[in-house]
This record gives C-alpha cells, sequence and structure tokens, in this order.
C-alpha cells in the first residue's frame, strides 16, 4: 500500500483579495515566478478578476497556476456584476475558490450557492477549493466540528464520483483569517482529521485519502512549516503574506 500522505498533491494558493492592480499583479507574479524554485509543492496565485489577463500572461510558461477567488454559477446572462466558470477558464483559470468565509461573511454566500459554484467550477474543467471554518462563536460553543462536517457535506454530497477526485478542501478557522491568530499546528491537524472523516463518511475511503485539505488563516514564513507537519495538511490556503513576493516564496519553499 502506498504512503498515503505521498499519494496528496501539495498545494500553496496565495488569495490576493481586494488587492493589486492588474500591473501591480504582474509585477508580483513575475518576481514569484523567477524566484520559485522547483519542488513537489503545485504552486498558485489568486487575484482578483481585473488581474487575471494580465497576470494570466506573466505566468504562461512557469509551473505557477491561476486561481480565481469566486465565480458565480450560472453560464452566462443577466447577471450584473457576475463572473461565470467559462469566463474564468477562458482567462486561464485551473482552480477557483468557492466559499470563502468573506464570501460567506461578507456576501452572504450559503451552502446552497457554494454547492452550486463547485458544480459550475468543475463542468468547466477546473478544480473547486471549498473553504470551510468555524467562527470563534462557534468553536467557543464547542460546534467547530459539526460545523465543518455540515459544511463539507453540503457540498460533496452533491458531488458525482469523478467529480469528487477534482475537489480540494480548505479549512480556513474564521477567528485566524488576516487576524494574526493562527490555529496551532495541533489544532490544524485536528480539523483536518475532522475534515476527513466527514469525507470518508460521505464519500468513501478513497475520496477522503485523495483529497488535498489545505489549511488557511495567518499563514507566515514562520509558522508555515509548522502547520505542514501535520499527516493531514497538505498545503496552504495565503493571504496577506501571499501580497510580497519574499514572504509567499519563504511559504512556497517550506512546502517542498
Ligand atoms: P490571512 O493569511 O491574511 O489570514 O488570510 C487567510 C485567508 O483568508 C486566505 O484565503
Amino acid at each position: 500500500m502506498p504512503d498515503q500522505e505521498s499519494t496528496r498533491r501539495t498545494v500553496v494558493i496565495g488569495n490576493w483579495k481586494m488587492h493589486k492592480t492588474g500591473a501591480e499583479g504582474v509585477a508580483l507574479a513575475t518576481e514569484i515566478v523567477a524566484r520559485l524554485r522547483p519542488g513537489r509543492a503545485e504552486v498558485a496565485v489568486a487575484p482578483p478578476f481585473t488581474a487575471l489577463a494580465p497576470v494570466a500572461d506573466a505566468i504562461r510558461g512557469s509551473s505557477v497556476a491561476l486561481a480565481a477567488q469566486d465565480v458565480f454559477h450560472e453560464r452566462e446572462g443577466a447577471f450584473t456584476g457576475a463572473v461565470s466558470a467559462p469566463m474564468l477558464a477562458a482567462a486561464g483559470c485551473s482552480i477557483v475558490l468557492v466559499g470563502h468565509s468573506e464570501r460567506r461573511h461578507v456576501f452572504g454566500d450559503g451552502d446552497e450557492d457554494i454547492g452550486r459554484k463547485a458544480l459550475a467550477v468543475l463542468d468547466a474543467g477546473m478544480r473547486p477549493v471549498v473553504c470551510v471554518g468555524e467562527t470563534l462563536e462557534q468553536r467557543d460553543a464547542g460546534g467547530a466540528e459539526n460545523v465543518v462536517r455540515s459544511q463539507v457535506g453540503a457540498v460533496v454530497a452533491g458531488l458525482s464520483e469523478t467529480q469528487r477526485t477534482r475537489l480540494t478542501v480548505a479549512y480556513e478557522p474564521v477567528w485566524a483569517i488576516g487576524t494574526g491568530r493562527t490555529a496551532t499546528p495541533d489544532t490544524a491537524e485536528a480539523m483536518h482529521r475532522v475534515i476527513r472523516s466527514s469525507l470518508a463518511t460521505i464519500a468513501g475511503p478513497g475520496t477522503a485519502e485523495r483529497t488535498p485539505i489545505l489549511y488557511g488563516g495567518s499563514v507566515k514564513g514562520d509558522n508555515a512549516g509548522a502547520i505542514l507537519a501535520g499527516a493531514n495538511v497538505d498545503g496552504l490556503l495565503v493571504g496577506g503574506a501571499s501580497l510580497r513576493a519574499d514572504s509567499f516564496l519563504t511559504i512556497c519553499h517550506a512546502a517542498g
């Protein structure tokens, strides 16, 4: 039997959130491409929509992949302000975040929306990264595990066996995002185990073992290695520290 960890990809994604114009994004992406050492981790950047096309040009021919931060589930139509999965694929994206906590809490995305978005991403030939995580209130009330189990279940139950092979999950505790308060490596590993066990319950052991589970929430160069040491931590989703090449590259290189 192969080593279970080695069968999963390692992924590091820089989520730029609402930062960087096209020109600023090109400058950052160009520096990342120039200085990224080849390794086992797949590295992606997720610029805002307006920077996708210029950043796609800047990373063309490199190992760095392009990700989008969100999507609307319809293919096209009268949906002012929205961007569809086929549009993102045409812009060069291979990965799309769905259900990021800022989408859930600032923009009101619910589990049903997130499930539809994941399906749209898969239909367009890309890979969804389904983000889950509890608030501090939910954690303090002892509900963290149930929250992530239900968030994972709401999306994964609606996917076919084939679609599940292209799934990535990101655990991002809301209390750790942008706060400087990182989950300890033990807490992250414990929650990743919960997510993997809920994947096994919903989708079977094959999906559970194959699905990369990334950690996000105040990841920095000096804590990335310790978090990645968890057997069920397969990569990182980085916010603030992905906005500078130095700090992002330190994290990418910590991932191997
Ligand atoms: P920070 O790394 O800034 O805490 O953001 C985490 C995040 O939300 C990544 O998607």
